[in-house]
């Protein structure tokens, strides 16, 4: 159904996120016939540029990432887009910006914070002054929310100050993606895998983002950050929440959230002998990726010389419950690797007693692989008979391939998250709370690596990661999904 009316105002309006990935998620669901028609986007930021000086700008930047892209499509979408110039530091001008939106107390005003989080406490203060803190004025936050705990709550304390929690959605683009969503349909909509679910039957969980990028022209902020912070303080850990939870009451926002809540409060503390003994780090040196030379970190434009900074993090989490005590779950992100794939992968115990010999493949009991891109499915491995003659079983799956099932289009994270903020849904955003809890956890990571002497583990590009990888899982008896 088409969204309510809304006025959706970007800060950071010529930056890379907003063309990349805002602009094109608008687009798609303007074309779908998702928002209002007259929905209206505004652009802000600190260039002198009239509305077609923007959009000349844009076009280049944004076309390239839409689909059924024509210039009947573009010019339409177009007429819903406007540019204001405005310098978030500047008090004087914000009236001018409240005056532009007029004031409608029904009309949806969805600000997106697509700026460094360091102006954020200056926006959010501004847009108060000028009365655009009312009830229907939605905050959305961008990550990074801080660097570590206390400036991410530094951040929350002075959004907080203007805006209530229910106005603000903290995004976190991976819940938006389809396959995360579908994990909730597996596990709860199903009465199969549910039984199953738990340290009795699960030997190991493994969570994997790899990309092929490197930093992409983002080495300043890169190097500032790592993969930690950018990757596993919130992605990863999202999706340990939602593979973990207990089953939430209803889909209400809060009674997700809460469930998501309690798995973090109940990650078991890294001390910093367990930095030591249950992380890895690395950092990629130059090598090749599908084909094509690549540089190494350390000769990317932006990054310090002799930077320490991990461009991967493998490591080992528990959860101290009664549905997860003993299971090991290894999570692992890295740029430059081998290959781009995000999945999760439940591997289940070993049948008690081995009545069948087993092909000589380590793959050899049940596994359930859900991979959230390049591709979305759902793969159960379990062991079938070779035919013919013996009784020799061969590792097989089942496969549920969401794109080959539906058929329909591929609706991008942001795009729906977009959409779920116009119509006021919040249960796919993070909770204060749980921002919370992750820097919790991950900070004694990040005291334990800047307080040690080890350096990163070298990489070449285009692998998986520093050899220390796998030796990690393997103390637990558990290889990485694609060696075996
Ligand atoms: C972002 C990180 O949050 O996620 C980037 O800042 C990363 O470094 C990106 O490349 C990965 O997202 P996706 O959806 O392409 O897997």
């Amino acid at each position: 159904s088409t969204s309510p009316d809304f006025d959706m105002v970007l800060f950071g309006g010529t930056g890379d996120l907003v063309m990349r990935k805002l602009l094109p998620a608008l687009y798609h669901a303007y074309q779908a016939g998702l928002l209002a028609r007259n929905g209206r986007i505004l652009a802000l930021g600190r260039q002198v540029l009239t509305r077609d000086g923007y959009l000349a700008q844009a076009s280049p930047l944004v076309r390239p990432h839409l689909e059924g892209d024509t210039e009947t499509a573009w010019l339409d979408f177009c007429g819903r887009l406007d540019y204001q110039q405005l310098d978030a530091n500047r008090p004087e001008d914000y009236p001018a910006l409240a005056a532009k939106l007029g004031h409608d107390p029904a009309r949806v005003v969805v600000c997106y914070l697509a700026t460094a989080p360091a102006l954020f406490s200056m926006i959010c203060q501004q847009l108060a002054e000028v009365g655009l803190n009312h009830g229907q004025v939605r905050v959305v936050l961008e990550k990074p929310l801080g660097h570590d705990l206390a400036s991410s709550n530094a951040i929350n304390d002075a959004v907080a100050r203007h805006f209530g929690e229910e106005q603000l959605y903290r995004i976190d683009h991976y819940l938006g993606k389809e396959s995360v969503q579908n994990l909730m349909a597996l596990r709860f909509g199903n009465v199969l895998f549910e039984p199953l679910w738990r340290r009795e039957w699960v030997q190991s969980v493994q969570i994997t983002i790899a990309e092929e990028l490197g930093v992409e022209g983002r080495g300043e902020f890169y190097d500032r950050t790592g993969a930690l912070r950018d990757m596993m303080q919130n992605h990863l850990l999202q999706l340990l929440c939602m593979v973990t939870m207990e089953p939430p009451a209803s889909l209400d926002a809060d009674a997700i959230r809460g469930e998501k809540l309690k798995v973090l409060k109940a990650l078991r503390p890294f001390s910093p002998e367990d930095v030591a003994a249950k992380t890895v780090r690395g950092q990629y040196g130059a090598g090749a990726v599908a084909g094509q030379l690549v540089a190494g970190y350390q000769s990317e434009e932006g990054i310090a010389p002799h930077s320490h900074t991990e461009t991967f993090v493998a490591l080992k989490a528990e959860i101290d419950n009664w549905r997860w005590a003993g299971v090991p779950f290894f999570l692992r992100t890295g740029k430059r690797m081998q290959q781009r794939v995000a999945e999760i992968v439940i591997t289940f115990h070993d049948v008690p007693h081995k009545l069948f010999p087993l092909a000589p493949t380590c793959r050899s009991g049940n596994r359930l692989v859900i991979e959230l891109q390049p591709e979305e499915s759902v793969r159960l491995w379990f062991q079938a008979k070779e035919p013919g003659d013996g009784m020799n079983l061969q590792p097989v799956f089942l496969n549920l391939d969401f794109h080959e099932t539906f058929r329909v289009r591929r609706v991008d994270a942001y795009e729906r998250l977009l959409l779920d903020v116009i119509r006021g849904r919040l249960a796919l955003f993070m909770r204060r709370e749980e921002l919370v809890e992750a820097w919790r956890w991950v900070e004694p990571i990040l005291d334990a690596w800047q307080q040690g002497k080890a350096l990163p583990r070298p990489y070449p590009a285009g692998t998986w990661g520093p050899p220390a990888a796998s030796a990690l899982p393997a103390r637990d008896g558990v290889t990485w999904h694609e060696e075996c």
